[in-house]
């Protein structure tokens, strides 16, 4: 791999970093036996299989048979190159990453994410500072503290003002000496029409800093303090911000999410902050979207597949229609969500001010099921009547089949029938309509990796594998042998060949090894192999590689058999001849070692 940060800083991570708190952040992880069991959060599934090591410091899902070490989870799992794994682990862990080593081109070529990561964090401190001026910071400072906000609330949040001036952050960025176009791709700045310099693209705004989960700071919003339009601006989607995968909040909702298995999704920044200020800390808000499938895994990462999840919203239309879009891809991702919508007129914000937590509490505790909820508002919304009954047929339809688990959806079709006296049969037949029509409709996000065929040869190998990693005081044997020559897999054999030079020593473990393959699919295999409960002993090891070697041996012996038998057809009696002595050869070889 090439990059561009010493080995010991790598080695260094490598002894403090633990895989099982980093997956934790991702993926409720329950004890199973020696290891910890999850969801997987590379593919949507009902049952755990995702399967974590403490001991091995690897993973692998079983389901998708994804897997590796402390650094490819978080590559695959936040997009990320290897260094900016390995800088995001130093900062959790406390370990400086020297850059002082690096020449100036060194320093160019480090990734282009983690440039856009260092722009976003100096314009958000530059932000802060302009908050904090007691001069041009003072307008800004008052809306916040008029909206409520205390100084915990700013500082945790780290707000910011966007001056109201064309070019305040591009001035600032430009003497930390940012190439202005790379601040245009982090989308802080604009490019001129002209094409001639640059303009801030947030200019007197409060700013909101939003945050993944390794806290790094992915994007901006920007809040007007007047009337003027648009209320908010957001920044562009860049190569690390993308509003269908981010959740504001989710940096701080996390921890106590996890720990109530509880989380409220609101609609906007400051109703994110209001539940902060009121002590609900398991709060994130989508920003001006739909939920995606992609929200809801990192949902379900917060709280498990049996987390209770309650999706507020600020009013019955609204709420209605997010409902009714949410329901496909809450089911597709095997969760359940409640619908909480407030008192007309409110959102949690201002309902928060108004009436406090106890309140709001009490009104969480009536929210209703997804389905209910879009049941509910059908009917008020149509009434009883015979030609309003159709038509709330006509609008749960879609969502009722949607219901992936079989027995939920004949539940909600018995309480439909009930409360419309209309007859299930009837209602069954739409839902299957639409079912059949549907269903197929969305792809499942699925990263399953293509399942590799498994050979006998193969699997034979993957077995001589595994018990290099688990057995290896065989590997002496195994090489002297030269069983590794043999095998027909390549990348087995690069694996094996690999273990074979350098064994593993106390010091390298199998998390090593898995990160030394590229081949994703192999480094799942490697992580699967190395995950296996070892069942060798001495004798078992030695039976099995002299099976390996005869089997070797008689596939050979048939294959020049084979080749005997065409060059005798074909006449070909040169060849036929040096055949033969090869045959000889053989036959001594074999009776000498067996
Ligand atoms: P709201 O209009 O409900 O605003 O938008 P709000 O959050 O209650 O804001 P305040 O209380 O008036 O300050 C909800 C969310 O939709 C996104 C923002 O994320 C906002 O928080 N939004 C809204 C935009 O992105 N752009 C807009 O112009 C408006
Ligand atoms: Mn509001």
């Amino acid at each position: 791999m090439v990059h561009s940060i010493p080995e010991d800083t790598i080695q260094r991570i490598k002894n403090v970093a633990n895989i099982v708190e980093v997956v934790s952040e991702h993926v409720v992880l329950k004890k199973a036996g020696r290891n910890y069991l999850g969801l997987c959060p590379f593919h949507a599934e009902k049952t755990p299989s995702f399967t974590v090591s403490a001991e091995k410091q690897i993973f692998y899902c079983f389901g998708c048979h994804v897997g590796g070490n402390v650094f490819s989870f978080l590559m695959q799992r936040e997009g990320l190159a290897f260094p900016e794994a390995v800088r995001v682990l130093a900062g959790r862990y406390g370990i400086e990453v020297p850059t002082t080593h690096l020449s100036p081109a060194q320093k160019e070529r480090l990734s282009e994410n983690e440039q856009l990561y260092r722009v976003n964090a100096e314009a958000m401190r530059f932000f802060q500072r302009t908050l904090m001026e007691p001069q041009s910071g003072q307008k800004a400072m008052s809306y916040l503290v008029g909206r409520g906000m205390t100084r915990k609330i700013i500082d945790g949040f780290q707000l910011g003002f966007a001056p109201e001036r064309w070019d305040g952050l591009y001035r600032h960025l430009e003497a930390k000496k940012v190439p202005g176009d790379l601040m245009a791709k982090a989308g802080v700045v604009i490019p001129r029409k002209d094409r001639n310099g640059f303009y801030d693209r947030f200019r007197d705004r409060v700013i909101f800093p939003i945050m993944n989960l390794s806290q790094q700071v992915i994007g901006f919003g920007g809040r007007v303090m007047g009337l003027d339009l648009p209320k908010y601006l957001n920044s562009p989607e860049t190569p690390i911000y993308n509003k269908s995968r981010c959740l504001y909040g989710i940096d701080k909702a996390n921890r106590p999410a996890r720990l109530s298995g509880r989380v409220y999704v609101v609609e906007g920044y400051f109703d994110v902050l209001a539940m902060h200020l009121y002590g609900i800390e398991n709060a994130v808000a989508t920003l001006g979207t739909a939920l995606t499938p992609e929200h809801v895994q990192m949902i379900k990462g917060m709280v498990g597949a049996s987390g209770q999840v309650y999706l507020v919203f600020d009013s019955d239309q609204a709420g209605i229609k997010a409902a009714q879009r949410s329901v496909r891809v809450f089911e597709e991702g095997f969760l359940d969500a409640r619908v909480l919508v407030l008192p007309t007129g409110h959102d949690p914000d201002t309902y928060l001010r108004e009436h406090g937590p106890d309140e709001f509490f009490k009104w969480a505790d009536k929210a209703q099921g997804m389905i209910p909820f879009i049941i509910s508002m059908a009917i008020n919304t149509h009434g009883l009547s015979l030609e309003g009954k159709i038509k709330v047929v006509a609008e749960v339809q879609e969502s009722l089949a949607a219901v992936q688990d079989s027995v939920a959806r004949a539940l909600y079709i018995k309480q439909l029938s009930e409360r419309l006296q209309i007859d299930e049969g009837a209602i069954l037949e739409k839902v299957r309509l639409v079912a059949g029509r549907t269903m197929p409709q969305v792809p499942q996000k699925v990263y399953r990796q293509e399942q590799m065929e498994v050979g006998d040869s193969r699997r034979l190998e993957q077995q001589i594998v595994a018990m290099m990693l688990c057995y290896p005081q065989m590997i002496p044997e195994i090489v002297s042998r030269n069983l590794i020559e043999y095998f027909e897999d390549v990348q087995l054999q690069k694996i094996a060949r690999m273990l074979g030079q350098r064994g593993l020593t106390e010091k390298e473990s199998a998390a090593d090894m898995v990160s030394m393959i590229d081949d994703p699919r192999y480094r799942g295999l490697m992580a699967q192999l190395a995950l296996e409960e070892c069942h060798w002993d001495r004798q078992g090891c030695e039976r099995f590689l002299s099976q390996f070697e005869a089997r070797h041996r008689r596939r050979m012996r048939e294959d020049l058999q084979r080749q005997i038998e065409a060059a005798e057809q074909n006449k070909d009696t040169e060849l036929l001849s040096t055949l033969l002595r090869k045959k000889q050869q053989q036959a001594g070889r074999g009776s000498i070692n067996s």
